[in-house]
């Protein structure tokens, strides 16, 4: 059976820190309010970088830390909702970047969400034989698509990306279960509409508005916690594990009090869960990927250690991957 590592990790947020207090300029809002309901302190919104850069820069620094070259990378999944391009995608702007000749790329959406996604596909396809290594990617640059005026959205969200290598291994370690779910019966809870019907037979009145996130915190709050909850339970019960067999648990990171619940739900120490929101916000389909980086970066997780992901997010999706480091 071939089994499917990490073998290295990146990540990549602009320079630029907005504040509570910077954003509390621009809409009625506090750094109490938002710190007291979220957890969060201040993110990193792009000022230059397109969502192709911020993916190259993690990409790059993921190949550098796995060792290897831009031509052992076989294939490149990139798991945006904010493209510079309905075409071509993230990942073949970041191939061409990255000069990797070698390999095929796409781009999949499944919101914040999105690198779990990203991950246990390129896992299948190491799994089948078809590849042998994978870079996987999670970017956002979601402030281009948060309406800077609605208090309830712009303060929750940052840029950034997160990268991962995954390769084909004989040894039994990696990837030990995974899991994915979507309820696309509650897409209306938070969802983003793309560009409107335009042909020579549409007239509109106004001219139609800019794209952006819109979102009813309280069910999107429900759901994370029923979802995330349920599927760290899943994936533990699909590896064999039980939760003190578990070192870290990196969930998407949206909101501090999100993660507290969960925690209390699933018997698990809250000291488990990594967690960087307070400096990023959620940064969508990259949060994983840099709280991952930013955990192996701690020197904290040794070999052996079992590590979850999970995540939820717009669609309504969910999923989570069980991994011994
Ligand atoms: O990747 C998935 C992304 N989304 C999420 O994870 C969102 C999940 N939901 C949440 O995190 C929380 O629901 C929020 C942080 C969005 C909101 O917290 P809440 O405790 O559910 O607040 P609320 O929506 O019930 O609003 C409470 C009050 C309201 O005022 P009134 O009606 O009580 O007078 C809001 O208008 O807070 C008001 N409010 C704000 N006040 C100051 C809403 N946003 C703000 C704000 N600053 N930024």
């Amino acid at each position: 059976m071939r089994h499917v590592n990490i073998i290295g990790t990146g990540s990549y947020t602009p320079d630029n820190t907005m504040s509570n207090d910077d954003i509390a300029k621009l809409v009625d809002t506090s750094d109490e309010w938002i710190t007291s309901r979220t957890g969060i302190r201040e993110r990193r919104i792009s000022t230059k970088e397109s969502t192709a850069d911020m993916a190259y820069e993690a990409a790059k620094r993921a190949i550098k830390s796995a060792g290897i070259t831009v031509d052992d990378i076989e294939l490149i999944i990139c798991a945006t909702i904010t493209p510079d391009y309905f075409m071509p995608s993230v990942a073949c702007t970041v191939q061409g970047m990255l000069m990797a000749h070698k390999s095929a790329a796409f781009d999949l959406n499944a919101a914040c969400t999105g690198f779990v996604y990203a991950m246990v596909t390129a896992s299948q396809f190491i799994q089948s034989g078809m590849y042998n290594k994978v870079l996987v990617i999670g970017v956002d640059t979601i402030s281009k698509i948060l309406d800077w005026q609605d208090r309830s959205t712009c303060v929750l969200f940052g840029d950034g990306a997160g990268a991962a290598v995954l390769s084909a291994s004989d040894i039994k370690r990696g990837i030990i279960a995974s899991t994915l779910s979507s309820d696309g019966s509650k897409q209306s809870i938070l969802y983003c509409e793309a560009i409107p019907l335009a042909n020579p037979y549409i007239k509109y009145k106004e001219e139609p508005a800019r794209p952006s996130i819109k979102m009813q915190g309280q069910e999107v709050f429900k759901f994370a916690v029923r979802s995330v909850t349920d599927t760290i339970k899943k994936v533990l019960t699909m590896g064999n594990l039980t939760e003190e067999d578990v070192k870290f648990l990196v969930s998407h990171q949206a909101n501090r009090r999100i993660i507290d619940v969960v925690a209390k739900n699933s018997n698990i120490p809250i000291e488990k869960f990594y967690m960087n929101l307070e400096r990023y916000g959620n940064t969508s389909s990259a949060s994983i990927g840099i709280a991952l980086d930013e955990l192996v970066k701690t020197g904290d997780l040794k070999s052996g250690d079992i590590i979850i992901l999970v995540g939820f997010g717009g669609g309504m999706t969910s999923g989570a991957i069980a991994i011994e480091w």
